[in-house]
Formats: structure tokens, sequence, C-alpha cells
């Protein structure tokens, strides 16, 4: 069947979380340790807020577990510190085949599904240059609760107007392909880490290394 369209993850699919590494260098000799602690944990907020229904804003989620990864690594960050922190997530570079992989993809509706708080994604895009290749920005928010939750992927049938099973969805978070695979989504798992499969029994149609080998 033909895809009539495509949806996107945000974090970790078009853009590169771990950019932040960057900014982590001031209070850190291993930046990356503090980015992996710092991403697990905002994953570990979302799931718990949606279990326990108590929802705040993926921003106030991604202060929250920066917090706690800079006391977990035994780490002091000043204010201004973790407030640059925070703004590197404003500005994530996208990964080097996202904007020619969109700009392939045109013709169909593109758009964006994400845990992103609007004013985090509209940031992002706009910082990246992605604006122009995508025809929606869909945000968790207007559901006030997180990915896995079924509310969430209806955000994609509901906005582009087509049915999940004639839509691809694309993620690199393999829990993320799972959940859309339940909702009924055809699902590609974008495998940039080259990490194994999760034993959840709900696999994706298609692993790319790349947006850039997505099907037309
Ligand atoms: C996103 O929703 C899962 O954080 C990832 O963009």
């Amino acid at each position: 069947m033909a895809i009539r369209g495509y949806v996107f993850d945000a974090y970790g699919t078009l853009f590169d979380v771990h950019a932040v590494v960057e900014a982590g260098r001031a209070i850190t000799t291993d930046p990356a340790a503090l980015s992996a602690a710092w991403r697990q944990k905002q994953l570990e907020y979302t799931w718990l807020r949606a279990l326990m229904g108590r929802y705040e804003d993926f921003w106030a989620v991604t202060a929250a577990a920066l917090r706690h990864a800079v006391r977990r690594l035994g780490l002091t960050a000043s204010e201004a510190e973790l407030a640059r922190l925070m703004d590197a997530y404003l500005s994530l570079a996208c990964f080097p085949e996202v904007r020619a992989a969109l700009a392939r993809l045109a013709g169909r509706p593109r758009a964006i599904l994400s845990n992103g708080a609007p004013r985090m994604l509209a940031a992002a895009v706009a910082a990246s240059g992605l604006g122009r290749h995508l025809e929606h920005i869909i945000s968790v928010d207007a559901v006030r609760t997180y990915k896995p939750s079924p509310r969430v992927y209806a955000l994609g049938p509901e906005t582009l107007g087509v049915p999940a099973g004639e839509l691809l969805f694309v993620s690199s978070n393999a829990w993320d392909v799972a959940g859309a695979k339940a909702f009924g989504y055809r699902v590609a798992w974008c495998n940039r880490a080259g990490a194994p499969e999760e034993e959840l029994g709900l696999p994706a149609d298609l692993v790319v290394r790349g947006l850039d080998q997505l099907p037309v």
C-alpha cells in the first residue's frame, strides 16, 4: 500500500540530543556521560508522569532530568550553567542527512510528532531550518501525556487526515517504534546507534540507518 504521509519523532531522530555535549564541557570532563544520564532520566520522567497522570511539559521534565543527572554524577552546576545546557536544547543540530531526506519526501505531508513542548519544537525547527520541509509540528502537549500513549499517536492521523496504516512513522527510539506499531502505523526504525531490537513483539516494518534510506 502506498505511503500517504510521514510522521517523524524529533529528538534522536531529526535532532541529535547529544549535541548538548558541547555545553556540558563547562561542568564535566565526561559530557557524554552527562548527556546519556540526562536523556535516560528525561525519558523515565515522561513515562512516570504519564502513568501517574501528573503531566508537566517536556521543558519542565527536561530541566528536572538535568538536575537529577548532575546530582547523580556528583557534579555541581550554577543556575547559569544549567540554563545554558537547557538553551542548547532549543537549537539542537539536526543529523546531517535529515534536510535532504525530508526534501526528497516532498509532495506528501511530513509531520513531527514529539514529546517536545510546542515552544521547544518551534525553536529547534527554526534553528535547523527544517520548517520548509515540514507541513505539521505536533506536540504531545495537545493531549497532556507522553509517548507511547495511544492518545499521542492518534494525533498523527487526526492532524494529517490519513489513517495510521497509510502513514509511515519514523523514529530512532526503539520503544517509540513499538508504541507506534501498537497503535497501527507502518513503522521505520532509524537505528542510528545500531541498538538491539526491543523484546516487545512489535518490530518495525523497516530498519534503516539514516532517513535517506526511507522509501519515497
Ligand atoms: C520525542 O518524542 C521520543 O523524545 C522523543 O521527540
